[in-house]
């Protein structure tokens, strides 16, 4: 069966869905491989790799001869019509936001797994691509923040005088938060975090932070994932974060819920009452932000409460693409594990009876599979037509 690698045409990405080491694992499984040239030249694999791999380069791809295609980021709307009814697409969807291209993946009859539905089984550690960009985005925000900071981030003693540690504060303490954690601390800075969820406490410890306790209730929504907080929790949780941001010299924000837009965790008044010089880097300004006034992509600066200088907020945007070699190298493999658990003797034949297919699978012989997902087509469809915009 023909699997098709394309180059990723959305702005900013410079991933690619598989490398020439997984071109051989799937040459491997009795794949053919097909890679669109250039598809892997962003993230420092060159054609002649793929080739050496035992993949055909070809330019350019043609989506309507293949059985699987395996892509990085949502695909376009106007893309599943080019594919074959019965075709196999691999990659992220972005279910909830992606609502177009979720009902054009339903109606050209394409089997398609959305790798953030892949469920958090131990089974399925080595497939899990929320994991795996979240490890690169977590450490990466750690060295955006240390770029912009006007300080050191570790303890130095010296002849010239005493230069004490950065204080770092992480809020959101998943996969994310945790590598940035341990990123910062292994930079010597003093690191503080907190988290909603009841296991988090440990998790920080774990990494070498100290977790801040808060006088507020667990949020845990099951599966290991948070839960919305309600407006007077969401208040209560700001006004007690607010001395802690005030102290931090860089603070890093990572919460998410999934499925809904960031809670917003600092206000603008929070972030004006930090010191001079601080860096406040927002890894969720992407999805709503948990930091008021943070722009995906661009560098704000706020003039402080004290009228001493500014903070700098980093809305940070295609994170895990800031880092595309390594990004790649653990995407391509999630994808490719993924696909070799359909894969029996060179034919790929999912087996809804395996819990993990089962959960990954978003659309399906012209039906979507993910209920989350059917609801949401639902509540957009039931808007008025001039409500409708970016859903169709
Ligand atoms: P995520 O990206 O959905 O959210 C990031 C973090 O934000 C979470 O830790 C969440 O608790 C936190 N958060 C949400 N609202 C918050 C608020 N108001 N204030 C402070 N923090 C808030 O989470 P991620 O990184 O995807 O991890 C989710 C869970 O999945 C974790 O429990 C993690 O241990 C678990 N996990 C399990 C795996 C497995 O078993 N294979 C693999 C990876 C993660």
């Amino acid at each position: 069966m023909r699997v098709g690698i394309a180059r990723e045409r959305r702005t900013g990405e410079r991933r690619v869905a598989a490398t020439p080491e997984t071109v051989r694992q799937l040459v491997g499984l009795g794949l053919e491989v097909l890679v669109e040239h250039g598809a892997g030249e962003a993230s420092g694999h060159s054609d002649a790799a793929y080739e050496q791999a035992g993949a055909a380069i070809v330019d350019p791809l043609g989506l309507g001869d293949l059985d699987v295609l395996l892509h990085v980021r949502p695909l376009a709307p106007e893309t599943p019509a080019r594919l074959r009814r019965g075709a196999v697409a691999i990659g992220l969807a972005s279910p909830s936001t992606e609502l177009p291209t979720v009902r054009a993946l339903r109606d050209a009859g394409v089997t398609s797994f959305a790798l953030e539905l892949v469920p958090r089984i131990s089974r399925a550690q080595s497939m899990d691509a929320l994991t795996s960009q979240a490890l690169v985005a977590g450490y990466r925000c750690v060295l955006e923040a240390a770029m912009r900071l006007p300080r050191f981030f570790p303890l130095y003693m010296t002849a010239a005088g005493t230069i004490p540690p950065a204080k770092v504060l992480v809020l959101g303490a998943g996969v994310a938060g945790l590598q940035a954690i341990g990123t910062a601390k292994r930079l010597g800075a003093r690191v503080s975090a907190n988290d909603v969820r009841a296991a988090s406490a440990d998790e920080v410890q774990s990494m070498g932070g100290t977790f801040i306790h808060l006088d507020l209730d667990a949020a845990d929504a099951g599966g290991g994932y948070a839960k919305e907080l309600g407006a007077d929790r969401a208040a209560r949780q700001r006004q007690l974060l607010a001395p802690h941001v005030a102290d931090a010299d860089v603070l890093i924000t990572t919460a998410a819920i999934p499925g809904r837009p960031a809670p917003m965790l600092v206000t603008a008044d929070m972030v004006r009452a930090m010191r001079p010089g601080s860096v406040v880097v927002d890894l969720a300004a992407e999805s709503g932000g948990n930091v008021e006034g943070s722009v995906a992509g661009s560098d704000v600066a706020v003039p402080t409460a004290d009228g001493g200088g500014t903070v700098t907020i980093v809305g940070m945007k295609d994170a895990a693409s800031t880092m595309p070699t390594d990004a790649s190298r653990l995407y391509a493999k999630n994808v490719a594990n993924l696909l070799a658990l359909m894969t029996h003797d060179g034919s790929v034949e999912p087996d809804f009876g395996d819990v993990v297919v089962m959960d990954a699978c978003l659309t399906h012989d012209g039906e979507v599979r993910h209920p989350a997902t059917v609801e949401a087509l639902a509540a957009a469809d039931a808007l008025a037509p001039d409500e409708q915009e970016g859903t169709r």
